[in-house]
């Protein structure tokens, strides 16, 4: 089974770090998304963005960063940046739902806007020769938004588009719409990747027989949740490997050394590795419901 997995980006979670400890330990990823960049007032990077695309910092061997923006100017600009860092391609994030971004037209609230997406894609194809791929939802209100997006985006050179088949409006909630889903790869000669809820081999398995013409599947907190995931999707065994807790406790290790040794002071080590107590009862949970 000849497949590419990728790490779909989960801001405040999968950032260099996380990234480099996880491919070190855990393995399985072929292609890292870096979570978004967004220029506020001053086209200008944030230091964090900045520390977390530093080719000296990433030891994973294919990172895409990621930009939200509405504007060809700012597309442009990271562009600019990102391939100043050696960067061959940006992803520019189209599904980002929550109200704070939509309601501004970005993310997942830009995607009824198809003349903007056709103005930018124009533009920046025109005045850069960075590879664009994309990342999006069916729709903010509805899917009619994506099925009529996906015509214009025939006229652009897109390396691929990664689909979260949810609406912006549902966040996280309901199911993915497999059947609409489906109705995009018909309607498209882009090459399509599948985002949403794998959470596990057997997930992986339906969504890979339902889907037989795609290979590229993206994991977001299925990750999170097992960081074990992708390498036993890779491997199609549905457990964990015997030595799980060494892997586990040499991964948490090295994360938290390599945040004690950046962040200030205990508080904020114990914040920034809260997180990784989601990872211990989901991990011990389902190595005793294997
Ligand atoms: C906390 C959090 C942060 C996220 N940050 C980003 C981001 O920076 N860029 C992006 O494209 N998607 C982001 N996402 C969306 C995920 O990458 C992914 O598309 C979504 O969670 C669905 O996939 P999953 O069911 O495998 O998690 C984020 C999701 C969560 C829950």
């Amino acid at each position: 089974m000849i497949f590419t997995l990728l790490s779909s980006p989960l801001q405040g979670f999968t950032d260099f770090r996380f990234r480099n400890a996880a491919d070190q330990f855990f393995g399985g990823i072929n292609t890292w998304f870096a979570p978004y960049i967004r220029l506020h007032r001053n086209p200008e990077i944030k230091n964090a963005n900045k520390r977390d695309l530093l080719p000296e910092n990433n030891r994973v061997s294919n990172l895409i960063p990621q930009v939200m923006t509405n504007s060809a100017e700012e597309f442009l600009f990271v562009a600019g940046y990102v391939q100043g860092l050696g960067y061959t391609e940006l992803n520019w994030n189209l599904g980002c739902p929550y109200p704070m971004v939509t309601k501004r037209g970005l993310g997942s609230g830009l995607l009824k806007d198809k003349e903007r997406i056709n103005d930018l894609l124009t533009r920046v194809s025109a005045e850069s020769d960075i590879a664009i791929s994309l990342k999006m939802r069916l729709g903010y209100d509805n899917s009619h938004e994506i099925l009529e997006l996906l015509p214009i985006l025939e006229k652009h050179k897109i390396k691929n588009i990664v689909i979260h088949p949810r609406l912006g409006k549902q966040l996280y909630k309901g199911a993915a719409d497999l059947e609409m889903f489906k109705k995009c790869i018909e309607n498209t000669s882009h090459r399509i990747c599948y985002n949403g809820d794998i959470d596990s081999v057997a997930r992986f398995r339906e969504l890979k027989d339902r889907f037989p013409t795609i290979n590229s599947w993206a994991l977001g907190r299925g990750i999170i949740a097992n960081p074990f995931l992708a390498q036993m999707i890779r491997s199609d065994k549905n457990q964990l490997p015997d030595d799980w807790t060494d892997q586990f406790s040499h991964f948490h290790d090295t994360l938290f050394r390599s945040y004690d040794e950046a962040l200030s002071g205990p508080k904020h080590i114990l914040i920034k590795t809260k997180f990784l107590g989601i990872f211990f009862p989901i991990v011990f949970k389902s190595s005793q419901s294997l």
